[in-house]
């Protein structure tokens, strides 16, 4: 039997007054592509930090990888990599020197990190770019060093929180590439969340979470028939009564 990526159970989390995620029931499978679709304010950075450790829940539990995000942190922060929704690298260093840097955090050894560094520049097309300081990148370019480094100590479950916020749609379309191709056969499991449709469009499984709730969960095709409609977007107004666009940008 395999366990679950991510199993939380009735997961929450208050900033003082504000539920910013209610209790969330949700399994991500091994292997899964799963979206977390949601306008600005839904509570899908909480809900990836609540996973990443880097918030304690208000109330429910959760096991990423298998361990519980309160009594086993450090292993589920062995078994994750974490892509921020704004990028974390040092703008005056090289794409190499940002990721060596990143090796020597997670402790791998010289031998072990300069051949894997080689094969994600190749992988992410940056090798001519790889003496670059990366205030010099392009914000593609940028977001694809940021999950190059996200990688590089081979997790398990990968979380990229809005991966293309910013991104103009060409961008955008080749990062998805990427990720893709990162994915194929490699058994990575990748929790993304994002407030664009078309992003969540090829998920295995999606997630729609409006003001802390979960309000529906599906593959696209199941969440569409489901609601009697062609679109995510028109599941997103079916299940939440609003568009997803309305409240986007607060
Ligand atoms: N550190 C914090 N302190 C207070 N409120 C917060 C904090 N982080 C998030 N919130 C609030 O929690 C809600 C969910 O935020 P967030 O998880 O960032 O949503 P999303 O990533 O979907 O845009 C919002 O109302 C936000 O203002
Ligand atoms: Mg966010």
């Amino acid at each position: 039997m395999t366990a679950a990526a991510i199993d939380a159970r009735g997961l929450g989390k208050d900033f003082g007054a504000i539920r910013a995620l209610d209790q969330l029931d949700l399994e991500v499978r091994e292997g899964e592509f799963f979206g977390l679709l949601g306008p600005n304010g839904a509570g899908k950075t909480t809900t990836v930090h609540l996973f990443a450790t880097l918030l304690a829940p208000s109330r429910g539990t959760a096991r990423v990888a298998g361990y519980d995000v309160v009594r086993e942190g450090l292993s589920v922060r062995r078994s994750i990599g974490l892509v921020f929704q704004d990028t974390t690298l040092d703008r005056d260093l090289t794409i190499t020197e940002n990721l060596r840097f990143a090796a020597r955090l997670w402790s791998l050894p010289e031998r072990v990190a300069r051949p894997r560094i080689d094969v994600l520049l190749r992988q992410f097309e940056l090798l001519e770019r790889r003496d670059d300081p990366v205030r010099t990148l392009s914000g593609g370019m940028r977001r694809a060093v940021d999950i190059a480094r996200g990688i590089l100590h081979q997790p398990r479950i990968l979380f990229l929180d809005e991966p293309t916020a910013g991104l103009d749609p060409r961008a955008r379309r080749s990062l998805w590439e990427r990720i893709r191709a990162l994915r194929a056969g490699s058994g990575l499991t990748v929790l993304l969340t994002t407030h664009y449709v078309e992003e969540a469009e090829p998920c295995d499984r999606v997630a729609v979470l409006d003001r802390g709730r979960l309000a529906a969960l599906g593959t696209p095709a199941e969440l569409k028939q489901a609601a009697g409609v062609r679109s995510l977007e028109e599941v997103f107004l079916a299940h939440t009564g609003h568009p997803l666009a309305e409240t986007d940008g607060g």
